[in-house]
């Protein structure tokens, strides 16, 4: 058998293990709260030129682990590499956000072909075996995707903000939703595959749009397409853990956690740790759930907060990490004394 020390802690919570130091890593932890990454985000004159650049987003993977002790690295890309790899116009509005062409108001809804996509998503790949080979070997690397269907609510609004829209093109348009839902599954899937085979240790799939549906439309398009697509990332040979991660999902975390055959379950902000364990089968690791905000004010609201995650997750394997992606007002100081107080420092 393995030595057990050689394995990345976050990869034996993930294989049912309890530690009793949880690891830890920060969704979004290469972003715009540290400095360097701000100076290096200069240097590609859009953000999808930046993600598609393997020695830059190598370089946005690496500045964090510099900095701080955590136990995961995650591929600096974006989920809507993949509508742009399927011919949809994306680009990103400084300060706003990413825009779409949307595809709500037009006819006909026509995608490029998988094999064509997964062929312009090469540079993520190569970025994937770049930080593969430049991370330590006790740093597990996080492969990532959008769940169909938050990639779905952008393709379709052309836009974040409130999902108003796209819920009601499910209401009106039923059969050309799925439809648009099996092609980010397919697409999805090989995009994940592709991760692994290039060095990804383990997948979290982002279901960040999971908020405001109802219970049959979640059924429909959050959790089918989510058990759709691991099973199809399973039927290409990949048997690394998937992390999935369903934000505002509420009272539909259970079904999610059981129906959908992920590994483990992350969980927002305002779920509590009884309501996670008691919704998902028993001994599935749960990851989560600081507030961001914490890491914004620092001091003693931070110290408390992180203390309570430690404490309501402990009965079983716990990986931390925020609700939510660290915004770009957290500071670099705030961010080291989380990392050692969950590494069991003072
Ligand atoms: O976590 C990491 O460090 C890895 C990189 C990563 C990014 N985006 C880089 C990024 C990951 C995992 C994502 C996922 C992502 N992208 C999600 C799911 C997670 C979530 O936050 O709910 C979503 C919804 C997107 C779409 C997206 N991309 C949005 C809404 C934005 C704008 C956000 C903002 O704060 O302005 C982006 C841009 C983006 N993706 C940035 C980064 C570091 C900031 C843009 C920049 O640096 O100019």
């Amino acid at each position: 058998m393995a030595d057990q020390e050689n394995i990345p802690a976050l990869l034996r919570v993930l294989n049912g293990e309890r530690l009793e130091r949880p690891p830890i890593w920060i969704m979004r932890q290469a972003g715009r709260y540290l400095p360097e990454y701000r100076e290096l985000r200069t240097r590609a004159k859009n953000f999808l030129d930046f993600c598609y650049s393997p020695a830059l987003a190598t370089e946005a993977v690496m500045q964090p682990l510099r900095r701080f002790p955590l136990d995961a690295a995650i591929l600096f890309s974006d989920i809507l590499v993949v509508p742009d790899a399927l011919g949809q116009k994306v680009w990103f509005v400084e300060g706003e956000g990413p825009r779409l062409e949307p595809l709500i108001g037009q006819q006909d809804w026509r995608f490029g072909e998988t094999e064509k996509a997964i062929q312009r998503l090469a540079p993520v790949y190569e970025a994937v075996e770049r930080i593969k080979a430049a991370i330590p070997k006790d740093t597990a690397l996080i492969g990532f995707a959008g769940a169909p269907w938050t990639v779905a609510t952008y393709m379709l609004q052309g836009r974040g903000g409130d999902k108003d829209d796209a819920r009601m093109e499910v209401y009106r348009r039923p059969e050309d939703v799925d439809a648009l839902l099996e092609v980010l599954i397919e697409t999805t899937a090989q995009h994940l595959a592709a991760q692994v085979k290039a060095g990804a240790d383990c997948l979290q799939i982002f279901e960040s749009w999971a908020e405001g549906l109802p219970p049959q439309m979640f059924q429909r398009v959050v959790i089918a397409p989510t058990r759709k697509l691991v099973a199809r990332v399973r039927e290409l040979g990949v048997t690394v853990p998937i992390i999935g991660f369903p934000r505002g999902a509420g009272a539909q975390i259970g079904a999610y956690a059981h129906e959908t055959q992920v590994t483990a379950l992350g969980v927002d902000t305002q779920t509590t740790a009884d309501q996670a364990r008691e919704a998902a089968p028993i001994g599935m690791p749960i990851q989560g759930n600081l507030d961001p905000l914490t890491l914004v004010v620092g001091g003693k609201a931070l110290e408390d907060a992180a203390q309570d995650v430690l404490i309501a997750f402990r009965h079983g394997p716990h990986i931390f990490n925020l609700g939510h992606g660290i915004t770009p007002q957290a500071t670099p100081e705030n961010v080291a004394k989380l990392v050692n107080l969950v590494k069991g420092g003072v």
